[in-house]
């Protein structure tokens, strides 16, 4: 057996030093250097691919990889159409997002599909794994469920069974017993998700990592799993609301930056097929201080609503309390509220809000956002029917924003009638004739329009 040498192993992005140093050379991360120790492997397998002749490109042939759909259209669209066989998929959340809940149900479907499913519940004991399953109304004898922690023995079970689905919950928990460092270490996780996707590589069986994020929101572990994968999901939400959001982040079979957007009821996650409609508030009554816009998330427009609400403050200097919008964004608005509207807001206290607890860190949700203020001062509604978007500059000028067509599309898809949208953003867009556009060139113009 080869000797065990002592190297230090960056927790953070995962590269190795042969000696101790304060800050990572590679990452510059403070403090992440830990001892492990290492035993070379004597035998390396070889990698999935095999060696050959330079091709010229256009010789190459392209064939559709077969994919493996999960029934769950929200999720099949974010990974391009459902999962390719033979390709690793990591998914990442905070702890009692509802990572487990979504692969279960996924699993399920797949299973009744008529395909072999094997979900190894490493942090989970079968009882708790079938509670939850009972819960989902899960009873397909083709998913097959493993409460196992050592890579060797999953790996058995793999070959044994042949699926063409397997989920490992999570990556964090299964461990290889012959490395000298600590389950759960880097260099654990590392080496384990290497046989895991190495192995689902060489069998061509769809695999599904579940890693569980640090508290500053990126994946424990390595850095490397990231590269080790071939699509990197996120799944994320406000954990006081029910809806969650599942993004990927990288994608080698599909798009990045597509949302899917789900509910997290009692008897699991359900897709929800109209977000923008969850995300309005009931907007039966016209109210002040409350204005609806288009967002981007990814490709898709959603409709949000943002509200102000302005008092007079009792005491000392005036509170300024944000949610779901940029705190530094509002002050800004309030600045130009005062300098370029010429409305007054010393003295009073400001608070906005997202309803449905949504964030909206986009420029294009100034305007309604000092619309909305505005509106809330001085007493005015904003017409029911009427969105609002687009950049404010400290000028008081509204200026251009990102794809405004299919903004203003999913505007006049949930039947709004008005769409208030800066006057220079390029050719007129291609919009259904009953939603009217008015053009606004600032935004001491746009509230004139408005009240
Ligand atoms: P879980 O999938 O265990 O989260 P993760 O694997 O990301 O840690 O989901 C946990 C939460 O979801 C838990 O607080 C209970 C809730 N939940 C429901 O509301 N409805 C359901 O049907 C299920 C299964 C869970
Ligand atoms: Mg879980």
């Amino acid at each position: 057996m080869a000797k065990a040498k002592t190297v230090f192993v960056c927790q953070q992005c995962g590269s190795q030093q042969a000696r101790w140093a304060g800050r990572c050379p590679d990452c510059q991360e403070w403090n992440s250097l830990a001892e492990e120790r290492v035993v070379p492997a004597p035998v390396r397998e070889q990698p999935a691919f095999a060696a050959g002749e330079a091709t010229p490109i256009t010789e190459v042939e392209s064939v559709d990889a077969p994919r493996v759909l999960t029934g769950i259209q929200e999720f099949d669209r974010i990974l391009g159409g459902g999962a390719v066989l033979g390709s690793a998929v990591l998914i990442g959340g905070d702890p009692g997002i509802g990572k487990s809940t979504l692969l279960l149900q996924a699993a399920d479907r797949v299973a009744a599909a008529g395909l072999k499913v094997l979900y190894v519940a490493a942090e989970e004991s079968l009882l708790q794994t079938k509670i939850r399953a009972e819960r989902l109304g899960i009873a397909t004898p083709q998913l097959l469920l493993l409460s196992e922690t050592s890579v060797e023995a999953i790996l058995q079970q793999i070959e044994r069974v042949r699926p063409q689905m397997v989920v490992v919950d999570s990556i964090q928990m299964v461990f290889m017993p012959e490395l000298p460092s600590a389950p759960g270490s880097v260099g654990q996780v590392r080496e384990s998700a290497t046989r895991l996707v190495y192995h689902a590589k060489k069998h061509g069986h769809v695999l599904y990592l579940v890693g569980h994020v640090t508290k500053g929101g990126a994946l424990a572990g390595p850095r490397t799993l990231e590269h080790m994968v071939d699509t990197v999901l996120y799944f994320e939400g406000d954990r006081h609301h029910a809806f969650r959001l599942l993004r990927a982040v990288k994608n080698r079979f599909g798009p990045t930056n597509e949302v899917g957007v789900f509910q997290m009821t009692r008897d699991g996650l359900a897709e929800v097929a109209n977000p923008s409609e969850l995300f309005l508030s009931d907007r039966r009554r016209v109210t002040t201080g409350a204005a609806v816009t288009p967002c981007m998330e990814g490709t898709r427009a959603l409709l949000v609503e943002v509200q102000a609400l302005l008092v007079t403050a009792r005491y000392g200097s005036p509170e300024r309390k944000v949610s779901g919008v940029d705190y530094a964004r509002v002050c800004m608005l309030l600045a130009v509220l005062e300098r370029r509207a010429g409305i007054q807001l010393a003295g009073q206290d400001v608070f906005v809000n997202v309803v449905g607890g949504v964030r909206v860190d986009e420029p294009a949700a100034d305007l309604p956002i000092a619309v909305a203020i505005a509106s809330s001062f001085q007493n005015f509604p904003v017409a029911r029917d009427a969105v609002v978007v687009g950049e404010v500059g400290l000028g008081g000028e509204v200026r251009g924003v990102s794809q405004l067509e299919p903004r203003l599309r999913e505007c006049a898809k949930l039947g709004f009638r008005h769409a208030y949208i800066p006057a220079h953003s390029g050719p007129a867009p291609d919009v259904p004739a009953d939603l009217k556009l008015h053009p606004v060139g600032t935004l001491a113009e746009t509230l004139d329009l408005l009240r």
